[in-house]
């Protein structure tokens, strides 16, 4: 585990609080890092697109003719219309206002009723605005930067670590998917009540789980629970423990769980976390993968789309145990969930300052430094900015 520098103090209570402080976010994180998509099987063929979020930004990813992604600002270039709310799939991109038709790659075809424009169409110049995409071992990701590095280089090291539970063998489990958030209300995508950071900060510690989650401490061996802070992610792994728990539901977990195809026999007892600056995170167990992202929905209220994978090849005794480990996870997360909504009431408290880390809750420190420097010159007043 690494050791807290003084530099790593937690963030100041309006940084979860201040509207202004998530106008800034929007423009110095959201718009600048990558953010999660999806997965490839959610654009199985050619023409297939869903819409993914980068803070309060759309972005259409498309699969081209050729098999290759492209990403989109999800804006129509007439007169601004919202190109795709759901996914689809279609030869090419339709506007549903006037029908301007753009290529798959974002070139203009053409607008309905071409001679009725002053001058001709400058289609080379009216094209879709680009964003970026790219694709990790099978999970799809976009940038509003089109400039950015590149997220290899951000997730440099991690492919020893993880990559061999992702890839583009994994099928989701269930109806969730990434892409609900286009369509959150329809689509029942998870809301809870704080600051999108506070969810973060409580993913990336286990200081909690002894007291938080009973079910887990039975389940985990808290005392080798580690947190290990990169530069662009921080990577946690929880052994699981030997002993059997004193809760059914948590025993047969225990007696089903087995690798999926291209674990290794020891990943059966541990499970492993990620998360990738700023808010994307990746649930790694033997026998399925979440993965999720923590999406604004103003100052003091998230977002969680999400999916579930698992290897397509994994074995009835797999999805068993995936099926009573998702019934165990359920609550995890609703205990989550009211833990970082009474950490968003009490930030509100006038006076209130945090008081310092706990060496478990280091990648917090590494969160909150990574925002601080993200944010510059826009942080907080009373945290040196303007
Ligand atoms: S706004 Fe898209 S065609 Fe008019
Ligand atoms: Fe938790």
């Amino acid at each position: 585990m690494e050791s807290i520098t003084a530099a790593s103090r937690p963030l100041l209570p309006a940084y979860y609080t201040d509207p202004a402080v998530l106008a800034a976010e929007q423009r110095r994180v959201f718009a600048r890092t990558w953010q999660l998509a999806g997965h490839v099987s959610d654009l199985p063929e050619p023409g297939s697109r869903i819409v993914a979020r980068a803070g309060d930004q759309e972005v259409l990813v498309v699969r081209d003719e050729d098999g290759e992604l492209h990403a989109h600002r999800n804006v129509c270039r007439h007169r601004g219309a919202r190109l795709v709310a759901a996914p689809e799939q279609h030869a090419a991109i339709r506007c549903p206002y006037h029908g301007w038709t753009y290529r798959l790659d974002g070139r203009l075809i053409g607008a309905p009723e071409g001679r009725r424009f002053a001058a001709p169409l400058d289609k080379p110049n009216l094209g879709l605005l680009p964003a970026r995409v790219e694709v990790w071992h099978g999970l799809v990701f976009v940038n509003l930067d089109t400039r950015a590095a590149p997220l290899a280089d951000q997730l440099y090291g991690l492919d020893r670590l993880v990559g061999r539970y992702l890839g583009d063998r994994l099928v989701p489990v269930g109806r969730s998917r990434m892409h609900d958030i286009a369509d959150p209300a329809g689509t029942g995508v998870v809301g809870t009540e704080a600051n999108w950071k506070v969810a973060v900060d409580n993913y990336l510690e286990g200081y909690h789980v002894p007291v938080a989650h009973p079910g887990l401490m039975r389940l985990l061996d808290y005392q080798n629970y580690t947190a290990e802070p990169s530069e662009g992610y921080a990577y946690f792994e929880a052994p699981l423990r030997e002993t059997r728990s004193a809760n059914r539901l948590e025993r047969l977990y225990q007696r089903l769980v087995s690798p999926m195809p291209g674990l290794l026999p020891e990943d059966r007892d541990v499970w492993r976390y990620v998360a990738i600056y700023p808010n994307t995170m990746i649930d790694l167990s033997a026998d399925c993968v979440g993965v999720w992202s923590m999406v604004p929905d103003g100052v003091g209220r998230t977002l969680l789309p999400g999916a579930i994978y698992r290897h397509r090849d994994a074995g009835l005794r797999t999805r068993l145990a995936q099926a009573v480990g998702q019934r165990v996870n359920r609550l995890v997360t609703d205990e989550d969930d009211d833990i970082v909504s009474r950490v968003q009431a009490g930030l509100r408290t006038p006076g209130f300052t945090p008081g310092p880390l706990s060496e478990r809750e280091a990648a917090i420190g590494w969160f909150a430094d990574r925002i601080r420097t993200d944010l510059g010159i826009d942080a907080p007043a009373e945290d040196g900015g303007r």
